[in-house]
């Protein structure tokens, strides 16, 4: 079987061999396509793949049209977004992610982002501590929990909500649970946003919610820059000169906003919250073990689109 890994943004070279190595001591076939300038690169190049390894790379229907050997697509991480599932299912493409594999990363960028925003982007002014502060979790999965637990230890005190998991876990995980959405936001100085783009979710916070943040607010989004309502953020901004936004990836109206507001809003140039050695290793590594165990066992246990 031949396994593609293709990623516009590639994973560091030491996981790529450790990748190379899972799938060739499997007997499979490895290939690579990096840094690729155009979606027709990859459209080109999964021809004639069985397996794909990718991250925030767009698995299309036109790619899925293309491969028509391809049985299994990794994405390694936790968002698969970036693949029509439906598509997918059509073909009989199984398509999984690989779970808390980076979490950690992206954890540890979100506490650096609350840092980063409440020393004034590291200018002399007089900034101030994130001890003492209040860290509301907009979604307790796998970095929710770990943005918790680093709050935490860091002095915070943290409130957490999640449609999914039930008060009674988020108490024994050690945070407060949120009654609603309104009450996270009301209530915390800092909200850290972890839930994945759907149609709910897109566009799901905007001006009620951010402009219901206490004195000095800010948001921070190591999520998905869709889920913002930009032009309520904006709004949210303009009336609400103590309020502040970090994100990982920027607006669609970024520079507008940059120049609006300055130092109150900051996003990176490209998205940097699993951009780490352990979890380009981590992650890589276990999209390849599941791909490997999936040839050879049929393991489907990280399947998130539905058979067909
Ligand atoms: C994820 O969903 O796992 C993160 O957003 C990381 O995406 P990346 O692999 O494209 O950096």
């Amino acid at each position: 079987m031949k396994v593609l890994v293709a990623t516009q943004k590639p994973f560091s070279a030491a996981a790529v061999a450790g990748i190379r190595e899972i799938i060739e001591a499997s007997g499979n076939e490895f290939a690579a396509l990096e840094k690729y300038p155009e979606q027709a690169d990859l459209v080109a190049a999964v021809r004639d793949v069985d397996a794909l390894i990718i991250r925030s790379d767009k698995v299309t229907a036109e790619v899925l049209d293309a491969a028509a050997n391809l049985k299994i697509v990794v994405r390694a991480g936790a968002g698969y977004d970036n693949v029509d599932l439906e598509a997918a299912t059509a073909h009989n493409v199984v398509v999984m992610n690989t779970p808390g594999q980076n979490a950690n990363a992206v954890a540890e960028l979100a506490i650096a982002m609350m840092i980063y925003m409440s020393r004034g982007q590291f200018t002399p002014a007089t900034g101030s501590e994130i001890q003492g502060k209040t860290l509301g979790i907009q979604a307790f999965g796998n970095v929710g929990r770990l943005v918790g637990k680093k709050g935490e230890a860091l002095g915070m005190s943290v409130m957490a909500i999640d449609p999914f998991i039930p008060a009674e876990s988020i108490a024994q995980a050690g945070a407060t649970p949120a009654e609603s959405l309104e009450q996270l936001y009301s209530s915390c100085d800092f909200v850290s946003v972890h839930i994945p783009a759907t149609p709910q979710t897109i566009g799901s916070i905007g001006y009620d919610l951010i402009s219901k943040m206490p004195k000095g607010g800010c948001l921070v989004n190591t999520a998905r820059k869709e889920v913002i309502d930009e032009a309520g953020l904006e709004k949210a901004l303009e009336e609400r000169p103590d309020l502040k936004y970090i994100t990982d990836v920027a607006p669609g109206n970024y520079d507008a906003l940059k120049e609006k507001f300055g130092t109150r809003i900051f996003a990176t140039p490209k998205k940097m919250g699993a951009q780490t050695a352990e979890a380009n290793m981590n992650a890589g590594l276990a999209a390849a073990r599941q791909i490997v165990d999936f040839f050879e066992t049929g393991n489907t246990r990280f399947q998130v689109n539905g058979k067909k």
